[in-house]
């Protein structure tokens, strides 16, 4: 978890970015380019930002719900939260994470997220469906079935991963790709620049996962 919950951060930032681009963000409103995209994004962001089914009191941030895991299993959140306090403080991101102290893979993966925020709206798309919305079903279940068959005291935990499993793999997802086949339209090279994005965020997230393991049998 201490290694993981720069993924739970930098993921805002990233949907965050789709928002900005699909709705209408400015301070006069006018109507999106399509209500349909508009419409997913601002419901991803909804749950995301402020879930109704947060185990806490009132609605919460997906986030938030992380950290409160990770206090529940006793892992260290002093990094994450020094990081949270220097981005809201105005360091410039990759500059917060390379002095943060969370583990150097995690540092990575932050870097590799908040540079691709430059990056044209339908390679952020690419990111956002093959490096998140599309793996996180088949990624999570098994850590559910492990952490229930462990018999661990981690009820804050499943929760979020059950949370992100059901509304990923029957919502999100299959929409993620719609959106991502609607910004390339069929465009040769938007094709070819959303699937370079999309395998290195998928090498991103194995360079994490694998630096976890590392972590974790040392
Ligand atoms: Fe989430």
């Amino acid at each position: 978890m201490e290694h993981h919950v720069v993924c739970v951060l930098d993921f805002m930032s990233l949907v965050k970015s789709l928002q900005r681009d699909l709705t209408c963000m400015g301070p006069v409103w006018l109507p999106p380019a399509n209500s349909e995209v508009a419409r997913f994004i601002n419901e991803i962001v909804l749950d995301e930002e402020t879930d109704q089914e947060f185990p806490g009191e009132g609605p919460g941030s997906h986030f938030q719900w992380y950290v409160e895991a990770m206090d529940e299993m006793g892992a260290n959140t002093g990094p994450i939260r020094e990081l949270c306090a220097d981005l809201a403080s105005g360091t410039p991101p990759v500059e917060a994470l390379e002095r943060s102290a969370l583990p150097p893979a995690s540092r990575e993966f932050g870097a590799v997220t908040f540079r691709s925020l430059e990056q044209p709206l339908h390679v952020r798309a690419a990111i956002f469906l093959h490096g998140r919305e599309d793996i996180i079903p088949g990624m999570f279940l098994p850590l559910v079935r492990e952490l229930r068959a462990g018999g661990l005291s981690c009820e804050l935990l499943v929760g979020y991963l059950e949370r992100h499993i059901e509304a990923d793999g029957e919502h999100h997802g299959p929409l993620a790709r719609r959106l991502l086949d609607e910004l390339c339209g069929g465009d040769p090279s938007r094709v070819s620049a959303a699937e370079q994005a999309a395998l290195e965020a998928v090498e991103a997230r194995r360079a994490l996962w694998d630096a976890t393991c590392e972590a974790l049998l040392a």
